[in-house]
């Protein structure tokens, strides 16, 4: 059983294959964390008297006369609330109507479901079983949710509050889960970055401090993850304590990350509180996003694995989890937005020589959309000045190839240049001031606003209806700045972010549900929305707007950190690359773009004669390996964090085959590295491409490669013998 509750102990125990996640019920009716670590196989052990023991320390002594008594300060929580002498970042904060804000719910009631609950109005994971506990006090009820996932040793929590008193009642924070721990050196690693450059793995000591990611952009953004993994500072890729939490929400969240001088280390994350307030009415609830929680004590490449496998499990549409990806041309970088129909007839013409399953027309086909991004956006209609015909004479040339057609859409956002606003200013999302920001010359449509949802909904969908489009790309080129509706009333404004994403999510939802047969792909000026929630509508997200295949390879090594490499957009692209004009060798390019769901975005009637062989024979390996990317467990074996070298190996499942990329930065002079592989079963192995057979042994041993050129990859397929 995964989920127990001892009610002697009055414990709950939360079983995986490989942990244990334990908490009691005190006598007074908190939830006090005791355990969370490698599995438990002695029940009977008292864990509460391992709880540690503390010093007086100030800390006030809950509802007692008696100094040195219980204290919410100096115990684990398993969801602090602020006002009741715990002084660390709690987990929820409530205002009544008489201004006062101390939240003393007390247990009333569990109950143990072997089914789980989805939340209604946003994206979580699969699952068959939940543990459901009920706090109140006279004002408020709290539900917590805890639904654990055996085989990827994962635990996921969230909570709902619900107004029970007459009064209103104004959610000021309010968490989806906390975790407790006791100890010190442990160090917070994040995955940060920027536009071009995100989620590079940035390690912080967490010592005496509070540490705190998170994202205030309506996005979940470029500059942070939604992630956050706590270990020590002696854990690596194989091994060490790795414990990782994701949060299942793509708008501005937060991880508050603290540790006090009393060794007590704490987590809370949920949706961002600096700006936000929500106010219940009797009997109104309000739902928070899931956290998910996974432990390794093996490292952090296993705790990749298990989020892989979870993901690909129990969040992203099973119809395409592992489903084989279409391998695409897009036309982005080959004609930016200044594309004629006769250019892309000729791009799709030569798509045909190859095995490409889709082309896709990305941004510059609608509305009065020129040379620039000042115009059009929200005008959901064929620019006939640029495509004589609208779309189909495009389609008809994919359809005599035997190619799919695939289309870009902005549906978050509109230009002021557009007949749509000219029509419905009110259909943008502007502060009463007016409009103050722009970003690349766009404004966000108020999607809160329901004539602005419907209107989005309906024009988006009469281009699907009327054209035959198996593929969709998604994208989202700014974030959100006066955080304002003229839909919702004054005191309703701080809620405007994640009503937002709600709508977000419903849009979503509405074509991802309406058209299943049309594949979608996320975007966000690269990969600045690149979370567990966008991956639970599409299946896979354009990594970044840097292509460069050097910088790539920093890039799908963060990116793997959490999410598996299906899920990530790779292409080979233009060279030098747009973002950082570097100039990498074609099959470099092809090798790291083979570690994503790959495709092509260049000017493929350009290409040299060797470039063209090499396309064609890359297409012909990706298919071989493209099973390895949607089923396989990943190992990474060199971090280009750490030392001038890059290498990714995904082993199939049963370990009969596998595929490894390794590469090199820029070589001052020519270099010998070990390629070591991992993960292989007890078997002899046929490397393909040096046409040796080696065995286990010598594999992990490694084999000896000559670098002679900047940038440089090796790429191998092992088949077992
Ligand atoms: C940003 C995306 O990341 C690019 O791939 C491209 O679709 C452009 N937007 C189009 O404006």
């Amino acid at each position: 059983m995964s989920v127990i509750f001892d009610s002697k102990k009055k414990t709950f125990y939360l079983n995986t294959n490989d942990t244990t996640y334990a908490f009691l019920i005190t006598p007074t009716g908190f939830l006090k964390h005791l355990y969370y670590g490698d599995k438990l196989n002695d029940f009977d052990i008292d864990l509460e008297s391992l709880s540690p023991k503390f010093k007086w320390n100030l800390s006030p002594e809950y509802n007692s006369k008696k100094e040195d008594s219980f204290s919410l300060n100096q115990m684990l929580n398993e969801y602090s609330a602020f006002g009741l002498g715990d002084y660390r970042e709690v987990s929820f904060k409530v205002t009544y109507n008489d201004g006062s804000r101390n939240n003393d719910l007390k247990y009333v009631s569990h109950e143990i479901h072997q089914y789980k609950s989805p939340i209604k109005n946003m994206p979580s994971l699969r699952g068959d079983n939940e543990l459901v506990i009920v706090l109140k006090d006279e004002y408020i009820e709290l539900t917590l949710f805890y639904s654990v996932y055996e085989k990827e040793n994962a635990i996921t929590r969230r909570a709902i509050i619900k107004n029970i008193n007459n009064n209103i009642v104004t959610i000021n924070s309010i968490m989806s889960g906390q975790l407790d721990l006791f100890g010190n050196d442990y160090t917070i690693v994040s995955l940060s970055g920027e536009w071009g450059k995100e989620r590079q793995i940035i390690k912080h000591p967490l010592n005496n401090c509070i540490i705190k990611i998170d994202s205030k952009r309506g996005a979940s953004g470029h500059s942070q993850n939604p992630f956050v993994l706590l270990s020590k500072s002696d854990t690596n890729e194989y091994s060490g304590l790795a414990i990782g939490l994701n949060l299942v929400y793509s708008g501005s969240f937060v991880f508050k990350c603290e540790h006090t001088f009393d060794n007590l280390v704490r987590i809370v994350s949920g949706i961002n509180d600096f700006d936000f307030a929500w106010e219940l009415k009797r009997e109104e609830q309000f739902e928070t996003p899931e956290l998910v929680i996974t432990y390794s004590n093996c490292g952090v490449n296993k705790m990749s694995q298990q989020f892989h496998d979870l993901y690909r499990n129990y969040l992203i549409n099973p119809k395409y989890a592992f489903k084989e990806r279409p391998i695409l041309l897009n036309n982005w970088e080959a004609t930016s937005i200044n594309f004629t129909k006769e250019n892309l007839i000729k791009l799709i013409n030569e798509a045909s020589k190859y095995d490409i399953d889709t082309f896709v027309l990305d941004d510059g086909w609608f509305g009065k959309r020129e040379e620039g991004f000042d115009k059009g956006l929200g005008d959901w209609f064929v620019n006939e000045n640029k495509l004589e015909g609208g779309l189909k004479p495009i389609i008809d040339e994919c359809k005599k190839h035997n190619i799919k057609f695939g289309l870009w859409f902005e549906p978050e956002m509109i230009n002021e240049d557009s007949d749509i606003y000219r029509l419905h200013p009110e259909y943008a999302m502007k502060s009463p001031k007016g409009i103050i920001n722009r970003n690349r010359y766009q404004l966000v449509m108020d999607l809160v606003n329901e004539d602005a949802f419907n209107y989005v909904k309906e024009s988006i969908s009469k281009i699907l209806d009327n054209n035959d489009i198996s593929y969709v790309k998604w994208d989202f080129n700014r974030n959100l700045t006066e955080y304002y509706s003229q839909a919702l009333l004054p005191q309703e404004q701080a809620s405007f972010a994640h009503r937002y994403m709600l709508q977000t999510y419903r849009l979503m939802d509405y074509f991802v549900n309406r058209y299943p047969n049309i594949f979608f792909e996320g975007c966000a000026s690269g990969g600045g929305r690149f979370d567990p929630a966008m991956l639970y509508y599409f299946p896979q997200i354009w990594c970044s707007d840097n292509s460069d295949a050097y910088s790539r390879e920093f890039i799908q090594y963060g990116t793997s950190i959490v999410y598996p490499l299906s899920s990530f957009t790779g292409h080979v692209s233009v060279c030098p690359s747009h973002v950082d004009k570097r100039i990498t060798p074609f099959k470099t390019r092809c090798d790291i773009a083979s570690l994503c769901s790959t495709g092509f975005e260049l000017d493929i009637t350009n290409l040299s004669s060797e470039e063209k062989e090499e396309m064609r024979n890359n297409i012909k390996r990706y298919k071989e390996i493209s099973s390895l990317i949607r089923n396989g467990d990943l190992y990474r074996l060199n971090n280009p964090f750490e030392e001038d070298l890059f290498s990714m190996m995904i082993v199939s499942k049963d370990k009969s085959n596998a595929f490894v990329v390794i590469g090199v930065g820029k070589l001052q002079k020519s270099t010998s590295k070990y390629l070591k592989f991992k993960g292989l079963g007890d078997y002899n192995y046929l490397i393909k491409e040096l046409g040796v057979i080696k065995t286990k042994s010598q594999l992990e041993e490694g084999i000896l490669l000559e670098f002679t050129q900047d940038y440089q990859t090796y790429s191998f397929i092992l088949n077992k013998q």
